[in-house]
Parts: structure tokens; C-alpha cells; sequence
């Protein structure tokens, strides 16, 4: 099932908005100009990441200093911690979502 959650039209360079689905929470974000979602919740203890640096592809969140390479979402210091969960995104007409 096709769950929408943003507007194409909206998705700009700088995007980011939080969303729960199904339990999970979920960041949606726009990096080099391509939407990418995640978990909003950093595997290493479970900070979440809507308030999480952002320079280039590199997040870096704010609670213990670890970055993540995007949009692979693997930490840059290899064995910090596993990976980003990441999302594949699904399209409906002008929506951006996620298929459950
Ligand atoms: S909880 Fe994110 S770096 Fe520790």
C-alpha cells in the first residue's frame, strides 16, 4: 500500500520533515537535489537525526559526533556503528511515499 508523503513539487534542496508510519519514525530529506529517507533514529543510540548536521553528503548527528556518508547512510569511520536504516522511496502521481 502506497503511503504519501510529501508533494513532488515541494522537495527542494534543504528539505527535511519528520513523519511516523506504521510505528517507525521516518526523516525525509533532500540531498544533491535527490529525496532520500531514513530512519529518524541514529544506529548508534538512538538519537534521532531531524536536528542532525548536514554538510554535503556527510550527516553528522549531533549527539555523539558520528558521520554518516549519504545517501549509503554507512557511517564514515568504518565500524563506528552499523548503517542508516534506509527506505526505498515510491511514486504516485505528484506524491512522494513510501509503499507498507
Ligand atoms: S546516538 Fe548518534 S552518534 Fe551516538
Amino acid at each position: 500500500m502506497f503511503v504519501a508523503l510529501e508533494r513532488l513539487i515541494n522537495l527542494q534542496e534543504g528539505y527535511r520533515k519528520t513523519f511516523q508510519v506504521s510505528g517507525q519514525q521516518l526523516l525525509l530529506l533532500v540531498v544533491d537535489n535527490q529525496p532520500l529517507l531514513i530512519e529518524n533514529r541514529c544506529p548508534h543510540q538512538g538519537a534521532p537525526l531531524h536536528s542532525a548536521t548536514l554538510e554535503g553528503d556527510v550527516l553528522r548527528c549531533q549527539r555523539h559526533g558520528i558521520e554518516f556518508r549519504l545517501p549509503c547512510g554507512q557511517p564514515i569511520q568504518q565500524g563506528a556503528c552499523a548503517g542508516l536504516k534506509v527506505f526505498r522511496l515510491a511514486y504516485e502521481g505528484d506524491r512522494i511515499g513510501i509503499d507498507v
